[in-house]
C-alpha cells in the first residue's frame, strides 16, 4: 500500500516526509494505522549513530494506531484493535521466558537490523528498498507492520497521543525504577536528564512514596516539572561542584542514580556521588564509553548498571503504567506535546531545546 513516513535519507541528516510503499503483512504480522508517534531520543541519536549504508532509514517506536489487518498466524490480535507498540522479543528464549524480554537473544536481529529476520525489507520507495522494521514497527510513518509481541492491546477509550510514549520512554523510565532499583521509601535517588526518560523515573519514585529525589538538568523548563513531581532540583551549571553538592541534599551520598544523558563525566559524577553500596543505572545512548572513577568505585563497593527499557515486558509493564496514570499516581498527561506528524523536524527541535519534553507525532 501506498503511505507517508518520515525517512531520513542519510546519516545525520534531519527528517522528510516522503510517499513510500509498504508491503501488506506477513503471517506473522499485523498492519498498523497510526494514530500517534511519540518521538524519543533514541530516534534523533539513531540518525547519526548507524553507519552510512545503514540509510535511508525509517525510525520510530513509539507508536499508538489501530490494526487494519492482521496475518493468518497471529493470535490474540485482530482489525480494529488500539494497540500501543514496544520493542520486540522472540518470547521463547531462555532470558524471555524468565520475563526479561529486553535481553532476548535475538533482540538485535528483531529490532536494529533495519529489517526482517530473513533480510527483507517491508517498505520501499519507488522500487527501491528502505531500511525499516526498527523495533518491529518503524512507526514514524502513517501505517507500519508490527507483531503480536510488540503490540499492546488497549482500551479504545484511550487517548493514544498520550499513550504512545509508554511504548519506549516513559516504560523505560519507570520501569528502572519499579523493576530495577526497587528503592525503599527512606532511599535517595538522583535522576540525572530531567527528560521524558528521566521524569518518568522520577514520578514513577514519587508514586512509590520515595521521599528523597534529586533530578540534574540544565534546563529550567525540565527542572520545573521535576520539582511539580516533588523533587529537588539542582542546576549543573549553576553549582561549582556536583557531586558535592547531590552528597550534601542525601546527606552523604545517594542510595541511587539514574543517568538519563549519556555523557561520560555526568556518569562518573552519578557514580562519584552515590553513597558506600550504592547504585547507578545508565541509560543513555549515545556515548562509546562511560568514565568511571576505579578508586571510588572500590573504596564504596559501587554498582554501575544498566538497562534495556527499565527491564520491562511492554505486555505487563504499558498496562501497569496506564493504570496508575487512570490512578492518578502516574501524572506524565502534561508532558506530551503533539504536532502534526510533517513538523517532525519542529518536534525535533523543540525538545532538544527543552522547550517540550515529549513530543507525539500524530497523523
Ligand atoms: N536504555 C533504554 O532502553 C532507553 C530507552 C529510551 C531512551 N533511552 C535513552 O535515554 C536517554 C534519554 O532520553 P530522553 O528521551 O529522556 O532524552 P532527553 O533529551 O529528553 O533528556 C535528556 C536530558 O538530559 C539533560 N542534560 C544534558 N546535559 C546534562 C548534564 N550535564 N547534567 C544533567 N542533565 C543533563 C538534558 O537537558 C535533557 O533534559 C537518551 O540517550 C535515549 O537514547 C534509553
Ligand atoms: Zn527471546
Ligand atoms: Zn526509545
Amino acid at each position: 500500500m501506498q503511505t507517508r513516513a518520515a525517512v531520513v535519507e542519510s546519516q545525520g541528516q534531519p527528517f522528510t516526509m516522503a510517499e513510500v510503499v509498504l508491503e501488506a503483512p506477513r503471517d506473522d504480522e499485523v498492519l498498523v494505522r497510526m494514530v500517534a508517534t511519540g518521538l524519543c531520543h533514541t530516534d534523533i541519536t539513531m540518525g547519526s549513530f548507524l553507519p552510512p549504508e545503514m540509510f535511508p532509514n525509517v525510525f520510530g517506536h513509539e507508536g499508538a494506531g489501530v490494526v487494519e489487518e492482521v496475518g493468518a498466524g497471529v493470535r490474540g490480535l485482530e482489525a480494529g484493535d488500539h494497540v500501543v507498540m514496544s520493542f520486540r522479543s522472540c518470547r521463547d528464549c531462555a532470558k524471555c521466558r524468565a520475563g526479561l524480554v529486553g535481553y532476548c537473544d535475538q533482540t538485535l536481529l528483531l529490532n536494529y537490523m533495519g529489517m526482517r529476520m530473513d533480510g527483507s525489507q517491508p517498505i520501499s520507495r519507488d522500487g527501491a528498498p528502505l531500511f525499516g522494521s526498527f523495533f518491529g514497527q518503524s512507526s514514524l510513518a502513517a501505517h507500519a507492520l508490527a507483531y503480536a509481541d510488540n503490540c499492546v492491546k488497549v482500551d479504545p477509550e484511550l487517548d493514544l497521543t498520550l499513550a504512545a510514549p509508554y511504548g519506549c520512554g516513559f516504560q523505560t523510565g519507570a520501569g528502572t525504577v519499579l523493576n530495577v532499583i526497587k528503592p525503599a521509601k527512606d532511599d535517595s535517588l538522583v535522576v540525572y536528564g530531567a527528560g521524558a526518560v528521566g521524569l518518568a523515573a522520577i514520578a514513577a519514585a514519587a508514586a512509590e512514596g520515595v521521599e528523597s529525589i534529586i533530578a540534574v538538568d540544565p534546563l529550567q523548563s525540565r527542572r520545573d516539572v521535576a520539582a511539580r513531581f516533588g523533587a529537588t532540583t539542582v542546576d549543573p551549571t549553576a553549582v561549582e561542584d556536583v557531586v558535592a553538592r547531590v552528597k550534601e541534599l542525601t546527606g552523604g551520598g545517594a542510595a541511587y542514580a539514574i543517568d538519563t544523558t549519556a555523557i561520560p563525566a555526568v556518569v562518573k559524577q552519578a557514580q562519584q556521588a552515590l553513597a558506600p553500596r550504592g547504585t547507578v543505572v545508565a541509560l543513555g545512548l549515545g556515548a562509546e564509553e562511560y568514565a568511571i572513577d576505579a578508586i571510588d568505585l572500590l573504596q564504596g563497593g559501587k554498582t554501575v548498571t544498566s538497562s534495556i527499557e527499565g527491564d520491562s515486558d511492554p505486555q505487563e509493564m504499558v498496562p501497569r503504567l496506564l493504570g496508575m496514570r487512570a490512578a492518578g499516581t502516574f501524572p506524565m498527561d502534561d508532558l506530551v506535546t503533539t504536532y502534526p506528524a510533517d513538523q517532525v523536524n519542529q518536534a525535533v527541535a523543540d525538545v532538544t531545546s527543552g522547550a517540550v519534553v515529549k513530543p507525539v507525532l500524530v497523523w
